[in-house]
Order: structure tokens, then C-alpha cells, then sequence
């Protein structure tokens, strides 16, 4: 397989898991409100489509396709609440395209921004450090997040989406 092989991580907040085909079952009423899908398409999934899209999430791509699927399962620490996924996707190089969703009832506490953070620095411990994220312009509470975590957006597009990366050393917009 390309890449690290996925961990648990921990940040102060929240517990990061490695996607399970059983997580399905408490994922699917976190994912059930087709307000998730305004900017990155497709629609609320059953339970038994939930756990079929898991379990091809965690059969990963063919080996022929270069790339390595790493799949997390968000969980508030203080109540062990699912409220969202992380998903950082591998490809020769390496490089990763980062992408996150919460749970509409567990946005706007810095969730999303707390997960991937602790995501890609995982990435950058495995020397994975070209990391990017692909946002759709109309996406505010995405580019919210993505800038938060230091990334910006180029002048590369990813069909309709915007690819946000870490500005380039020396640029003084450039986080550390
Ligand atoms: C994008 C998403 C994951 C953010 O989750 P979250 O846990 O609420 O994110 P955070 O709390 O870490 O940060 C959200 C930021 O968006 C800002 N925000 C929210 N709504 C906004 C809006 N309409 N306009 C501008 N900023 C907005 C918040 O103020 C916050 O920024 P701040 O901390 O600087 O105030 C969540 O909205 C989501 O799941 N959306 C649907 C799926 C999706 O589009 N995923 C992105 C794929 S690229």
C-alpha cells in the first residue's frame, strides 16, 4: 500500500479513529441532513449504502491505482460522540488531499479545524508535507477552515473546486 499506515490521534478535543465498517452505525444520523452535500455533491446515504461506501473505503483502491485511502472517524473525547470524518488521500509523490465534514449540530466549534490539524501533521511526521485541499469558492465555512489551517488558495483548479496549499516558503502570508 502507498503510504503510512493509519493511527489512532488524539488532540486535545477529540479522538481521531481509524475508520471501521461498523462505524456506520453511529455515522449515520451524523451524516443525515443534506445540507452536508450543498458543496461537495452526492446526498445522505441509508445505513446499508453507509456501510457499503465504508466498506469500500476501507478495502481501499486497487494497487494499480498509486494512491492510499486514510479514513477518520471524529469523536468529541468528553462524550465519545461521533461528530464527524477526516480523509486524507495519498497519492506518488507524496502527497495528500486533506478534506473533513461535521455533523451539522457539532459545527462552529473549531472541530473541523482541530481534526485536520491533527491529520496533517501526522502526515508531515510520515513526511507526507505536500498536503493540499480542494474547495468549492462557494464554500465559506471550508476556506474558513483550510485557512485556518495555514493553507491558501492557488490559482489551480480541481474541476469546480479552488486546490488550497500551504503558501510557498519565503511568502510572508507562509504560517511558521
Ligand atoms: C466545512 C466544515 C467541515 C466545517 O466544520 P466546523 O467544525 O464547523 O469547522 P470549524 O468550526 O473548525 O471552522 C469553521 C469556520 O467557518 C466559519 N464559518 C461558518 N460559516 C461561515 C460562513 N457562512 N461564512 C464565513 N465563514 C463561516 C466559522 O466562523 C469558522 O471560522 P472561525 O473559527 O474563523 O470563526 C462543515 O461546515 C461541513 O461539514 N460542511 C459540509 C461538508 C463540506 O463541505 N466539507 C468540506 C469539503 S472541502
Amino acid at each position: 500500500m502507498l503510504g503510512p499506515a493509519i493511527d489512532h490521534l488524539t488532540t486535545p478535543r477529540l479522538l481521531l479513529e481509524p475508520l471501521t465498517v461498523e462505524h456506520a452505525e453511529e455515522m449515520v444520523s451524523v451524516l443525515d441532513d443534506p445540507r452536508l452535500h450543498a458543496h461537495i455533491g452526492g446526498e445522505p446515504l441509508t445505513l446499508e449504502e453507509l456501510r457499503a461506501r465504508y466498506r469500500h473505503l476501507v478495502a481501499g483502491p486497487a494497487p494499480f491505482h498509486q494512491e492510499a485511502w486514510l479514513n477518520w472517524i471524529v469523536r468529541r473525547r468528553r462524550d465519545h460522540r461521533p461528530v464527524g470524518t477526516v480523509q486524507a488521500t495519498i497519492t506518488p509523490g507524496p502527497r495528500a488531499a486533506v478534506a473533513w465534514v461535521v455533523g451539522m449540530p457539532y459545527q462552529g466549534f473549531g472541530f473541523a479545524t482541530e481534526a485536520a490539524r491533527a491529520v496533517i501533521g501526522w502526515l508531515r511526521a510520515h513526511h507526507i508535507t505536500d498536503v493540499h485541499a480542494c474547495i468549492h469558492p462557494d464554500n465559506a465555512p471550508s476556506k474558513a477552515v483550510a485557512r485556518k489551517l495555514g493553507l491558501r488558495p492557488t490559482r489551480e483548479r480541481a474541476g469546480d473546486e479552488v486546490v488550497w496549499r500551504p503558501p510557498p516558503p519565503g511568502d510572508p502570508d507562509r504560517a511558521g
